[in-house]
């Protein structure tokens, strides 16, 4: 039989081809990260100009002797799509040089709303390391894989281990940079009315500082637990409070909750959405939550947002007890919590704004 009619055989290849792919994938991420570690987008960036791999490992500091393994670290970056190549001539020959693809000046150093520290944050080994214990943890009572890896829960284990804290906490700081200059140009129509707001888990205070910049008339709140916290201090309409969401919350016009309901699963959330109740006016004096989380749309968004909405859906399985929540699964906790109504607002690409008012 010839191979071309030999489908067994192609199926099988096929097959092999594809769980090979799969199989290596973590070599995307990693690669991504020795990128950033290595400062390879700000030394090409400041470069100016195409540059030749000799100019990379120059400018880099590493052993001298790695030119060829950064050819071939650059080539799968390349692959990826975070460089590209262009062709130089110097008279006698032709050479290959690398310059930023487009998506690489969001992991520059120096740009102020870069994703880098996320994709540090987020590589870390404390939080890889779940990942190997997946299915040990399907097999047995703990409350997540971040448990069974590290004896003990995400928050708590930030508490305690202060690289990772802060690692983690620069990692939310460069995703709520990105995220305030959208929300600020496209939805500031919406803190308007406001005379205060709490930010509900707010990190070291990156959307609560924007927010009291922007609007000098509201008195903003970041509220975190004492770790994230510690030796921040606040200005003029901006304060650090300390505390526990599942207590009590700093009563407010608006609570906003960036990133938060996704850890949890429903039964926190919908403790955590009555706190949040009880911390703002009734709706006619303009109380409201301002939620910012995704939405899962299967219908709307390519494969490959959903698919990395499905990623966050996993990380949330892994290291903490929430998930992704389609719309459906955001209004059943918004109305088991006794609020009204709500509003989507799909301005920030994979994830959205969702209003609920009392
Ligand atoms: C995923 S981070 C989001 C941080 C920030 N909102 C952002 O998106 O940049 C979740 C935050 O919730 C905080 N948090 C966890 N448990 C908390 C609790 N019981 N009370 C208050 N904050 C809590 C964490 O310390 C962390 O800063």
């Amino acid at each position: 039989m010839d191979m071309q009619n030999d489908k067994h055989s192609i199926d099988l290849l096929h097959a092999q081809a594809h769980i090979w792919n799969h199989t290596f994938s973590f070599i995307r991420s990693m690669s991504l990260k020795c990128a950033i570690e290595l400062q390879i987008p700000d030394i090409i960036d400041r470069h100016g100009a195409p540059m030749l791999l000799s100019e990379l490992v120059e400018a880099l500091s590493i052993n001298k002797e790695r030119t060829n393994y950064v050819y071939r670290l650059m080539r799968i970056l390349i692959q990826s799509g975070f460089f590209v190549t262009q062709t130089i001539s110097n008279g006698k020959e032709e050479k290959e040089a690398y310059l930023l693809a487009p998506v690489s000046r969001s992991l520059l150093n120096q740009e102020p709303l870069s994703t880098s520290p996320f994709v540090l944050g987020m590589l870390d080994p404390g939080l890889m390391e779940p990942w190997q214990h997946m299915s040990k943890w399907f097999q047995n009572d703990d409350v997540n894989p971040f448990y069974t890896t590290h004896g003990m829960m995400f928050w708590v284990f930030a508490g305690q281990d202060s690289k990772h804290n802060q690692f983690f906490n620069e990692a939310m700081a460069s995703d709520a940079r990105l995220v305030t200059s959208v929300m600020l140009r496209h939805y500031g129509d919406g803190f308007k009315k406001l005379n205060s707001v709490v930010d509900v888990g707010g990190g070291t205070g990156t959307v609560a500082k924007a927010i009291a910049d922007a609007f000098p008339n509201i008195s903003c709140i970041c509220f975190d637990l004492p770790h994230v916290l510690d030796g921040l201090n606040g200005s003029n309409n901006l304060s650090y409070v300390c505390g526990d969401m599942f207590e009590a919350i700093p009563k407010a016009d608006a609570v906003l909750l960036k990133w938060i309901l996704h850890d949890w699963n429903d039964e926190d959330c919908i403790k955590i959405l009555k706190r949040c109740k009880e911390a703002i006016p009734n709706r006619e004096c303009g109380g409201k939550l301002i939620i910012i989380d995704m939405v899962l749309k299967n219908d709307e968004v390519s494969q490959n947002s959903l698919e990395t909405q499905l990623f966050f859906d996993m990380v949330m399985m892994v290291d903490q007890t929430g998930r992704e929540r389609t719309e459906e699964e955001w209004a059943k906790l918004f109305f088991d919590a006794k609020f009204g109504d709500y509003k989507i607002i799909p301005i920030l690409g994979l994830r959205s704004i969702i209003e609920v008012y009392p």
